[in-house]
């Protein structure tokens, strides 16, 4: 069916006019990313080339008008938040909600049946999950300053880069008990961003917030490339509800898809 963009596009080249929207990106050339680069250093682990690309997703939401708040599930320190903030108030444009789910106690145990060799390498332990109960790992985060705080990511985001107290959600605990809960509290979705590593965290997520994005927005599976069980909740789920949307590659971890109509 034609859309009345596509309609209104067609009717302007009949009389040789083009209809196209500013969605150029603004992480080359003006300095404003570089300079909320600079301001989120340290409070994220994200290498530069997920950051330039996160923002340039931000602005674009805002560029074409896309409905819907900005979700990130796994903040640490909030620095990918951060940036989401200032690539916003960088566009002018309408500031969104932000929704920020973190345990706030750092990384849950990975689960040794799914989520791979190298999960289980890097937690330098074989985890015990027999009574079903969910752990944080100890001190994994230490070196890099230990897990996030919402101390820390309200100081960021509210009080240094200023936005608006009233538009920022932290929701406090594991996924697993936090995401089903505000599933039917959050509304649209423009941006979605899961980076909890494992298959139990990602799975939760896609089964419910997958459905509020909008058509056209963004999924960006921080660990797709890194980590076995993020992969293959994201390969189950797709292919699950037989969703076929091309996998972006960020870089060799970090991937995303846009959700189809
Ligand atoms: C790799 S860090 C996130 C990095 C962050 N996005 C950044 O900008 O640097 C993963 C975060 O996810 C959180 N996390 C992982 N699994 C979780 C779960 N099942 N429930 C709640 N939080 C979880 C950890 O506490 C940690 O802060």
């Amino acid at each position: 069916m034609l859309s009345v963009k596509n309609l209104m596009r067609r009717v302007a080249a009949r009389f040789g006019y083009e209809i196209s929207v500013n969605t150029t990106p603004r992480s080359d050339g003006d300095g404003t990313f570089e300079h909320a680069r600079e301001m989120v250093s340290g409070a994220t682990m994200l290498p530069r080339k997920r950051l330039v690309s996160l923002y340039d997703q931000v602005v674009y939401c805002n560029a074409i008008g896309l409905q819907g708040s900005m979700v990130e599930c796994g903040v640490w320190k909030g620095g990918a938040v951060g940036l989401m903030a200032l690539a916003l108030k960088s566009t002018g444009g309408p500031l969104r909600d932000l929704h920020l789910f973190d345990s706030f106690q750092g990384i849950c145990e990975p689960d040794p049946a799914v989520d791979g060799e190298l999960a289980i390498k890097e937690v330098g332990y074989r985890p015990d999950l027999s009574d079903g109960v969910i752990k944080a790992v100890k001190g994994i985060y230490d070196p890099l300053g230990g897990h996030g705080t919402v101390a820390e990511s309200k100081a960021l985001i509210e009080q240094r880069i200023g936005y608006p107290s009233a538009r920022v959600h932290y929701h406090v605990g594991w996924f697993q008990d936090t995401v089903p809960v505000a599933r039917d509290q959050i509304g649209p979705i423009a941006l979605l961003r899961l980076d909890g590593d494992w298959y139990a965290s990602t799975k939760v997520c896609l089964d419910n917030l997958y459905d509020l994005v909008v058509p056209g927005g963004f999924i960006i599976l921080d660990d797709y490339g890194t980590y076995e069980g993020c992969r293959k909740a994201t390969d189950e789920f797709l292919l699950g509800r037989g969703i076929q949307a091309y996998l972006h590659t960020v870089d060799r971890g970090c991937y995303y898809l846009i959700k189809p109509e």
